[in-house]
């Protein structure tokens, strides 16, 4: 699904103190990988670490993750290619689920969108777990209908 939203008017969440967001170092993307593999994100061709490594590599800004005390209970990944701004790959530790963790992810990389110029219509999510659209909608975000996408597979080499 691919919900988007105006980066305005988000609900506010309710807020674990010690939760801290900063964006993943090099020493964080084995536990990034980990993180996705536990919350059954769909794996990429090369693996998660690959994937990790790759996306800090590109933006480092726009890979980051959420610590409660110093373990590492959540992540999320973005992009911008000058036109549309992307979040993927958003997961949360089960055991701290619904404590407003995720929420605090999607803003924080919004912000970091903001910083890098995006602008408040070019927002776009790619849900590639399909949880659903409680979380998106309590955001702020809408199911998208306007976009179609076509994908293409390598051929075997
Ligand atoms: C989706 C996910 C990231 C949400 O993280 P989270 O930290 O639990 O989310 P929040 O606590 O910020 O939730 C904010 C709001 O979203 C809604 N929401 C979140 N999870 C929900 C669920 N399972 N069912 C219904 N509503 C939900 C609620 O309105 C919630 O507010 P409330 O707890 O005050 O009712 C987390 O469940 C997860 O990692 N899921 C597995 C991976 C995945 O599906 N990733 C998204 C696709 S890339």
């Amino acid at each position: 699904m691919t919900p988007t939203a105006s980066h305005h008017g988000p609900r506010p969440a309710a807020r674990p103190q010690s939760i801290f967001i900063r964006r993943a170092g090099p020493g964080d993307v084995h536990a990034v990988a980990q993180l996705w593999e536990r919350a059954g994100l769909p794996p990429s061709s090369r693996g998660f670490r690959n994937e990790v490594a790759r996306l800090r590599r590109r933006d480092p800004e726009l890979v980051l993750i959420a610590m409660l005390d110093a373990q590492l209970v959540g992540a999320v990944a973005g992009s911008y290619d000058g036109r549309t701004a992307m979040v993927s790959r958003l997961a949360v530790d089960a055991t701290v689920r619904r404590r407003g963790v995720g929420s605090r992810l999607v803003e924080a990389l919004c912000t970091q969108f903001l910083d890098l110029g995006a602008g408040a219509d070019e927002l776009v999510v790619l849900d590639d777990s399909d949880s659903g659209d409680a979380f998106w909608t309590s955001l702020g975000f809408r199911r998208g209908d306007t976009a179609v996408y076509f994908v293409r597979e390598r051929p075997e080499q």
